[in-house]
């Protein structure tokens, strides 16, 4: 890039700076509020073990996820299969990528939110006001040979790392979505034949200490438009979700992930399940990653809420939309606390 060029990712803007420049400066009713945020281990989220996914403890573990995905959106898991070199792999080539020099990092940038591998910064700089303190490297992860060339290639081993890393996730994402399809009594095949080809998305985001967390998000509160996300963070807390009209922070716990509902999944579920608010804090001393991978249906995919759930009393909550149309609507929008689903509803009332 031409030298003196402005800056354009939040990693160099912010390298020296004591305040947060205006542009990242939040409305005084649109800041975290973080003093008045719910910050208790025993209010966290649930932590399913799922060694015995498949063993004498299956259906008390089938039990627990369908708990999890309709009171919180959000659970645990440990003992999810993926081998700890690989995760601490992923989370050292992620954190390399976002330590190298400027000029490397901007090969991968660009700000068009349809471009399936990139670099950006913020949500969607080109339809939002005020920016997010967040660079993040989108990534397209399968089917794997399509998009594996179009990734970075400095780290040295980042492909082989992310590449494995991401056939993992692939593999426990399949095992999740049986498991969330026999917890709502569907046929175990059901979730995973809806989604059609099926897509997945990783972000590796990077959120830089900010000396002033309190004007700021690293992301403001919002929902997944996906079907089901797992994210990977490193020991540094910064996620929270919404309950019961309250912030409450989920701080890491090792070894685990984090699985959270999307949009997706409460339409197929028919709103069984709930894509749950949730938002990313930053903070003054430490540097944060945190990689979600977005496990999706296919753009072409038709996604209607599953006959199985259906019924007299329980009619369909959304009409039939391709996924596409969705993702459209969900990146044009911007991260807004209003549900992007409501414009899906099956019967639009006046001024919904
Ligand atoms: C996201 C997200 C949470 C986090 O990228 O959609 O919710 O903790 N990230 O970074
Ligand atoms: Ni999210």
């Amino acid at each position: 890039m031409a030298p003196g060029a402005p800056k354009l990712l939040l990693s160099d803007i912010v390298s020296h700076s004591h305040e947060v420049p205006s542009k990242y400066i939040r409305p005084a009713s649109d800041r975290p509020d973080l003093s008045n945020v719910v910050n208790s281990s025993l209010q966290s989220i649930p932590i399913i073990d799922l060694k015995g996914l498949g063993g004498p403890d299956h259906q008390k573990i089938i039990n627990a996820i369908c708990s999890a995905c309709t009171n919180d959106g959000f659970f645990m898991i440990i003992n999810h299969g993926i081998p700890k070199a690989v995760v601490e792999g992923m989370l050292r080539v992620g954190r390399e990528f976002f330590h190298l020099p400027e000029s490397e990092r901007m090969k991968m940038y660009s700000d068009d939110p349809m471009k399936a591998n990139r670099l950006s910064t913020s949500f969607n700089v080109r339809t939002e006001n005020v920016s997010n303190w967040r660079d993040f490297l989108r990534l397209h992860c399968y089917p794997l040979e399509k998009f594996l060339h179009e990734w970075p290639n400095n780290p040295s081993d980042f492909r082989q790392v992310v590449g494995e890393y991401s056939k993992h996730v692939r593999e426990l994402a399949l095992r999740l979505l049986e498991a969330i399809s026999e917890s709502l009594g569907l046929d175990k095949q059901h979730m995973v034949k809806a989604m059609g080809k099926h897509a997945q998305h990783m972000a590796i985001n990077y959120y830089p200490p900010c000396p002033q967390p309190e004007l700021t998000y690293g992301l403001p509160g919002h929902k997944d438009s996906n079907a089901i996300t797992i994210l990977l963070q490193d020991g540094v807390s910064g996620l929270q979700i919404m309950r019961d009209g309250k912030w409450v922070v989920v701080s890491p716990v090792e070894d685990a992930f984090i699985i959270n509902i999307g949009d997706q999944m409460q339409a197929l579920s028919n709103n069984r399940y709930k894509s749950v608010l949730h938002r990313a804090i930053v903070n003054s001393t430490s540097e944060r990653v945190s990689i979600p991978t977005f496990y999706s249906p296919s753009p072409d995919a038709i996604i209607e809420p599953a006959k199985g759930l259906l019924g007299e009393d329980q009619p369909p909550v959304y009409r039939a939309f391709t996924y596409e149309e969705y993702f459209n609507m969900f990146w044009n929008k911007g991260l807004k606390s209003a549900s992007c689903l409501d414009l899906f509803k099956q019967e639009q009332s006046e001024g919904s």
